[in-house]
């Protein structure tokens, strides 16, 4: 086994390089993601970011979910950037949202106005596990944070829960894997004439090579969307009506299913009530298998509600129900063949965020090949959960060897034939990078 046959010690070096870039990225109370890339505090980056700092600081990651929670509006939204202070290198920031416009935003603290995948049900309930009654101040951190966090589920069940079926619809690409090929159909019905140039206003390309980057037009129908919210004054009712994208995505569902889970142990923990988040999975559990479950294809796909069809574009996202434990044994099983044949075939590293067949797959860009290690983190947890022991290793070593190999990317090329130390692409000293290393590197072996 990987991690035993090299033991700890051999990690040290890593491991305190792993903290440093924790530490370098902690502001006073938050984490950014990367400093030059992303300088505020962004929603599930901080959730991973949390689960790292534990083997750095612990008042450090309850400091990280607490400010993440200042950001909560008033409707139980937890909004995927909190901007804690300004920083005129980054667009867009909060000029963009205009957060305080809205009257369910915090008024001492500007952020953005959609959402990203939900993790502290599932991030706290992890950490549950280590702090519980043994740390006064996590007890008390989850006492103040678990309602919040029920809050922010309670949220996308009742303002993004297109026809009541149990599955939440997002309205953004920015609210799950930014630049993914399952949103180009969506993204490129809306007329770019009608969308703001802001090409002029993007940074992102100073620190990163636009090959790896989203594409301008694609940037400005992002921007689009912002603008439509606005109009609407970030009225969930009034933007579904018009809203050109609205789209079932398995990532979030997935991770939504899977924190629902983690509060329901949390509320055992607390003595609380579990019913509504067991009504809740019950719901989105058997919705993602009737709607978004391809018989034929034997994947997981998105759905587009404007289309009214499914998105046969076969993405890292799809496996994230085994994260989940959304699958049969017979679905987990075709899924882990879908690894197999559609993403590591060729050695490919595992796991290409697109499948290496698709037309849209591009080792270098982002979303659309490239493999990020919270994903792989997720299907790790997710092969192992379904007894699947020797793929849970292989990607668990490849993920090793990636940040090993080239340090804390963003995000890394998987393509079989360049060298290993030649994959790190994106931003550099990214924290979940660092974070899930460290907690891969420290949770118990298979
Ligand atoms: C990128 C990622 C997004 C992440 C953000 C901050 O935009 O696509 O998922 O939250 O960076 O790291």
């Amino acid at each position: 086994m990987y991690v035993e046959a090299r033991t700890k010690e051999t990690y040290a070096m890593k491991m305190d390089q792993a903290k440093r870039v924790l530490l370098n990225n902690n502001r006073d109370g938050y984490t950014v993601p990367s400093p030059r890339l992303y300088p505020f505090q962004w929603n599930w980056d901080s959730g991973f970011i949390a689960l790292g700092l534990c083997y750095v600081n612990e008042k450090k990651a309850f400091d990280e979910i607490r400010n993440m929670f200042k950001g909560q509006w008033s409707n139980g939204m937890l909004p995927h950037i909190n901007f804690h202070h300004e920083d005129p290198s980054y667009f867009p920031g909060p000029e963009l949202w205009a957060s305080k416009e809205c009257p369910w935003s915090p008024k001492d603290l500007a952020t953005s106005g959609i959402t990203q995948p939900p993790v502290y049900g599932f991030i706290l309930s992890m950490m549950a596990e280590r702090f519980w009654k043994k740390d006064k101040n996590f007890d008390s951190l989850l006492k103040e944070i678990y309602p919040k966090v029920i809050a922010s589920h309670r949220y996308l069940y009742q303002h993004r829960d297109f026809n009541n079926e149990g599955l939440i619809y997002i309205h953004h690409n920015w609210e799950s894997s930014d630049n993914s090929p399952l949103w180009d159909e969506a993204l490129n019905n809306i007329d770019i004439k009608e969308a703001r140039d802001v090409s002029g206003l993007r940074r992102d390309l100073k620190n990163v090579d636009a090959a790896q980057r989203p594409t301008n037009d694609n940037y400005n129908r992002y921007i689009y969307l912002v603008d439509l919210f606005r109009k609407y004054g970030y009225d969930d009712e009034k933007i579904v009506r018009e809203s050109p994208f609205l789209i079932q995505d398995i990532l979030f569902n997935a991770m939504l299913v899977r924190s629902n889970e983690g509060l329901i142990h949390l509320a055992s923990l607390l003595g609380e009530d579990a019913s509504e988040m067991e009504t809740w999975n019950k719901k989105t559990i058997a919705a993602l298998n009737n709607k978004c479950w391809n018989k034929e294809a034997q994947f997981y796909f998105d759905y587009d509600i404007n289309q009214d069809k499914q998105i046969p574009i076969k993405v890292s996202n799809g496996f994230m129900p085994l994260f989940a434990g959304v699958c049969s044994p017979l679905q987990a099983e075709q899924l882990k063949r879908q690894l197999v044949s559609s993403f590591g075939s060729g050695n490919y590293i595992l796991c290409p965020s697109c499948g290496v067949d698709e037309p849209a797959f591009d080792a270098v860009k982002y979303w659309r090949g490239p493999v990020w290690i919270n994903i792989n983190w997720m299907l790790y947890h997710g092969l192992k959960r379904y007894g699947f022991v020797e793929e849970a290793n292989h990607v668990k070593k490849q993920t090793l060897m990636l940040i090993e190999k080239n340090d804390f990317h963003e995000y890394f090329n998987p393509v079989p034939d360049i060298p290993d130390n030649a994959r790190g692409l994106g931003g550099t000293n990214f924290s979940w990078t660092a974070a899930l290393y460290l907690d891969l590197i420290n949770e118990s072996d298979l």
